[in-house]
C-alpha cells in the first residue's frame, strides 16, 4: 500500500514576496525525483510544504493511498519524513537522537536498539553512538540526520540536499541507501540537489524550481 503526492497550485509568500507560485506536479509513482535550481529558487520551502512542515497560502497538498485521499492527521505524518540539513539534533547522544522517532511512536526499547544500531551502521555511524550529537562533523551531522530518518521507515521522504557537505565516499554511501529505499521498501523520494552528476546518478525524474516556478 503505497503512498503518492499531488501538488495542486500552490502559491507561497514570505513577508510579501512570492516564493513559490503555482507549483503543481503529479508524484504519482515510486521514484527518485530530483529537484534542482538556483539558489533562493524555492526548493527548500517547496519540500516543507510538501512533508506538510508548512502550509500554503493557497493550493492543495494531498497524499493518496490505492487512489483515495488521506487525511493530512497525525497518523499520515508519521508516514512522512523530511530530512533537512540544519533541523533538529538534540543535545545527547547520537544514539538518543536517532531513537526519538521510536520512542514517540510506542516502539518497545528492545525493538528501539536493534533499529537504532541498524539504521547507524547503515549511515556508517556506529563508532558514534555514544557521542553527544552537537559535537558530529558537519558531514556526520548529515549522516545522523539521514539514520533518523531511515529508522522510521517513512513511505515518503524528502531530502534537503542530502550530501551537500559530504565526502565522496560517504556521498556514494549515501546514494546506495537512497537507491535501496526505492528498491527495496519502494520509498518515494523528492531531493533537492546541486549535484548535477548525483542527478545523473540516481533520480529517475527531474524538477526544475526557478523562481518559484517547476518546469519539467
Ligand atoms: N521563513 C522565511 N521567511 C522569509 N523568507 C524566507 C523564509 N524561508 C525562505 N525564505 C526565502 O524564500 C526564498 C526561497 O528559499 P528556499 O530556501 O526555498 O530556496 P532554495 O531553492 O532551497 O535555495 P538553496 O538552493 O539556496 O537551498 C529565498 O529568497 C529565501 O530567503
Ligand atoms: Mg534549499
Amino acid at each position: 500500500m503505497s503512498l503518492f503526492l499531488n501538488v495542486a497550485n500552490v502559491f507561497k509568500q514570505y513577508e510579501g514576496k512570492s516564493i513559490l507560485q503555482n507549483c503543481s506536479y503529479d508524484f504519482k509513482e515510486v521514484g527518485i525525483y530530483g529537484l534542482i535550481g538556483p539558489n533562493g529558487g524555492g526548493k527548500s520551502t517547496f519540500l516543507r510544504i510538501c512533508s506538510l512542515l508548512e502550509s500554503p497560502d493557497r493550493g492543495a497538498v494531498t497524499y493518496t493511498s490505492e487512489g483515495r485521499a488521506v487525511s493530512p492527521d497525525l497518523a499520515l505524518k508519521r508516514r512522512i519524513t523530511m530530512v533537512q540539513p540544519k533541523v533538529g539534533v538534540f543535545n545527547t547522544s547520537v544514539f538518543r537522537n536517532v531513537a526519538y522517532g521510536l520512542k514517540i511512536r510506542g516502539v518497545p526499547s528492545r525493538l528501539i536498539k536493534e533499529k537504532v544500531l541498524g539504521a547507524l551502521d547503515h549511515v556508517g555511524l556506529p563508532h558514534k553512538k555514544d557521542q553527544n550529537a552537537l559535537t558530529l562533523s558537519s558531514g556526520e551531522t548529515q549522516r545522523l540526520g539521514l539514520a533518523r530518518a531511515l529508522v522510521v521507515e517513512p513511505e515518503v521522504l524528502f531530502l534537503d540536499e542530502p550530501t551537500a557537505s559530504i565526502d565522496p565516499q560517504n556521498t556514494a554511501v549515501i546514494e546506495e541507501i537512497i537507491r535501496k529505499l526505492k528498491r527495496e521498501a519502494r520509498t518515494l523520494i523528492v531531493m533537492a540537489t546541486h549535484d548535477m552528476e548525483q542527478v545523473q546518478r540516481i533520480t529517475d525524474r527531474v524538477l526544475r524550481m526557478e523562481q518559484g516556478r517547476i518546469s519539467g
